[in-house]
């Protein structure tokens, strides 16, 4: 295989075989085909793009680099999974999976950290004290056997051709491809040994994909995917151009989704929680449909049950489950709002990253982050502002960064005369 062969086929249009893109991806992940090649092929395919057929060559060839699971024949169950294409505020997987395992489906899950201005999972469960997110694969199918639920990192051994490529494409301008992406995420899912899998694809501009077209795109190649895996695929469009929830900020938000599984929260992101559980429910072994597993979800976050597995799960890997015991930031700022009128734009991007540069998010990979600190937003879109009340929340180390968050914060507010709606969840593709 010449590795500048290939990358010259690809830049001119043409379509690479099946074992063509296997012998480049295994030469990458060997070391025997340099960062500064593969970064020229990322380009080349960002310009021209992938053909089904190639698309689905990446996703084998990135499976293969690495172990497999078979999670669905070790806990002898179906196993559902989520993933979401990647947010601001998006702390679905913490509330979801105490939902879902308080209706009884294993609920095991490996999930990533932040890079960016999208936030990860993991980062947010380390923010829990003594929270341990480093299990082995035998640890965490044991833990879904006995507690019913179990997040963890993604371990070095599933899928390294991902962690090597995204990498990559994060300092190349290449992340934002639909069939690299699509590439990405079903391979870790296929890797991963999921029966069926929910995938919420995040549209806006807070979001991968900034145009409805461009996610149904993406879904629609997630689902060919997922159909030649053999793997059941939902895909749930939703909208990402404000910030899901309220909270934006590692313990922030695991206060936000513990506040949710106790029966309360902010209601867009409790809907979405409800609508994820309902769709995993119906992917299950069950044998409930959705509007069934829709009245589930409801009743386990109203009696208790789905609070009692977020205990069970957090005490389960080291961590306490008490909200009071997570990191507080020692400058609380409040954000008046400048005027009288409706919120009609909640930048997600501007408030990601204004968390950010409070230290809630890095943008190197390994980075320290800071979980204490980060953004509430106490108006969203379509809400009524008063002028000198408080439209949002700073979570700051000091006063220096509580103001140049609050000037990036106005920044991201537009308030008008008119309120203005949309809907959360734009589109369901099965
Ligand atoms: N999430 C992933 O796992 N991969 C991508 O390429 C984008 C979002």
């Amino acid at each position: 295989m010449h590795a500048a062969e290939l990358i010259e086929r690809k830049r001119n249009g043409e379509e690479l075989s099946a074992a063509e893109v296997r012998a480049f991806i295994a030469g990458y992940v060997r070391g025997d085909v340099p960062d500064y090649q593969a970064a020229a092929f990322l380009m080349a395919v960002w310009f021209r793009g992938l053909t089904p057929a190639e698309t689905f060559a990446l996703t084998a060839a990135m499976v293969a680099s690495g172990e497999t699971v078979d999670l669905a024949a070790r806990l002898g169950r179906r196993v559902v999974d989520k993933h979401s294409t990647g947010g601001v505020g998006d702390k679905i997987t913490i509330a979801v999976g105490p939902v879902v395992a308080a209706c009884g489906v294993p609920f095991g899950k490996m999930s990533g950290r932040g890079l960016g201005h999208t936030g990860g999972t993991l980062d947010k469960l380390e923010s829990i004290p003594g929270f341990r997110v480093e299990l082995t694969t035998d640890e965490l199918v044991e833990q879904v056997r006995e507690v019913g639920i179990a997040v963890a990192g993604q371990t070095a051994d599933l899928v390294p051709a991902d962690k090597k490529l995204y990498a990559l494409r994060d300092v190349t301008a290449t992340i934002d491809q639909v069939s690299l992406i699509a590439a990405s995420i079903m391979s870790k899912k296929i890797a991963a040994g999921a029966s069926a899998v929910v995938l919420d694809v995040k549209v806006g501009e807070g979001a991968f994909m900034r145009t409805l077209a461009d996610a149904r795109e993406l879904a629609r190649e997630m689902h060919a995917l997922g159909d030649q895996a053999g793997m059941e695929v939902v895909c749930v469009l939703t909208d990402m151009d404000q910030p899901l929830g309220r909270a934006v900020g590692n313990a922030l938000e695991v206060r936000e989704a513990w506040e949710t599984v106790s029966g309360r929260g902010p209601g867009d992101f409790r809907e979405l929680v409800v609508d994820a559980a309902a769709q995993l429910l119906a992917l299950s072994d069950l044998g409930v449909d959705e509007e069934e597993g829709r009245l589930r979800a409801e009743r386990v976050l109203e009696d208790g049950s789905a609070l009692a597995a977020y205990d069970r799960w957090v005490r389960a890997q080291g961590g306490d489950p008490d909200p009071g015991r997570l990191p507080l930031a020692p400058v609380v700022r409040l954000v008046p709002a400048p005027v009288t009128g409706y919120v009609r734009r909640l930048g997600a991007r501007e408030v990601a990253v204004a968390a950010m540069e409070l230290g809630a998010g890095r943008e190197v990979a390994g980075e320290p982050i800071d979980h204490a600190v980060g953004v509430v937003c106490l108006r969203k879109r379509g809400e009524k502002a008063t002028a000198g009340e408080p439209l949002a929340e700073i979570h700051a180390r000091d006063e220096a960064a509580a103001e140049a968050a609050e000037v990036a914060l106005l920044a991201a507010y537009e308030i008008g005369d008119e309120p203005e709606r949309r809907p959360l969840v734009l589109d369901v593709i099965r």
